[in-house]
């Protein structure tokens, strides 16, 4: 699919996966000796994840591309209601585990292995959700034939991009994105996170 719409998709799926990866590196790293570091970097990963993609990317998805995909390839309907189920747990779960880094880091390291375990599990089913939607429905979605749905889905993708995909600096989220490049331990994983007010 070579439409908009894919490709914010795409590029949306590339900025969460750098950010998820990110994350694993930090959390395996640990807080060493800059607690406070460490809390506030994870702090602001989750948040971004709760505001843009579990607010704004997968409501998309679900409201307008995958009922548009089941109807030009009726076979995947199995693996829409899976990615369905994803969308309304994932974002519990992102919501568990601010709790639960909350909990690690006010009530201290008897709550640490909980938010691991969480975290780890989260990140994994996170990149194989969107393994699956790029292997499965977005070549499906070139089935999609009609000009007007496939119009509606590049103006619907195409509103409320995430800032950190777009590449398009926006001041109310520099803070933010600076916040996690600059209080990440080390250099970042390739083609990681950059922010896009210093692009
Ligand atoms: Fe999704
Ligand atoms: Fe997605």
């Amino acid at each position: 699919m070579t439409h908009p719409a894919a490709r914010i998709i795409r590029e949306e799926h590339s900025a969460l996966g750098a950010m998820l990866r990110s994350m694993r590196m930090l959390i395996a790293a640990g807080p060493r000796d800059e607690r406070e570091r460490f809390f506030d970097v994870l702090r602001t990963m989750l948040f971004y994840i709760d505001e843009f993609p579990e607010r704004l990317h997968h409501p998309k998805e679900s409201r307008v591309l995958f009922p548009k995909v089941a109807d030009a390839a009726p076979e995947l309907v199995q693996v829409i209601g899976r990615l369905h189920a994803d969308h309304a747990s994932g974002e519990r779960r992102a919501r568990e585990l601010q709790h639960q880094l909350l909990a690690w880091e006010l009530l201290g390291e008897n709550h640490r292995q909980t938010f691991v375990v969480a975290a780890k599990s989260y990140i994994e089913f996170y990149l194989a959700h969107m393994h699956l939607e790029e292997r499965e429905i977005l070549p499906a979605a070139e089935r999609v034939h009609s000009d007007a749905d496939l119009q509606e889905m590049d103006e619907v993708f195409a509103r409320d991009r995430d800032p950190f995909a777009s590449g398009v600096a926006d001041p109310c989220y520099d803070r933010l994105f600076s916040r996690i490049v600059l209080g990440m331990p080390g250099p970042m994983p390739a083609g990681s996170l950059s922010c896009p007010a210093q692009a």
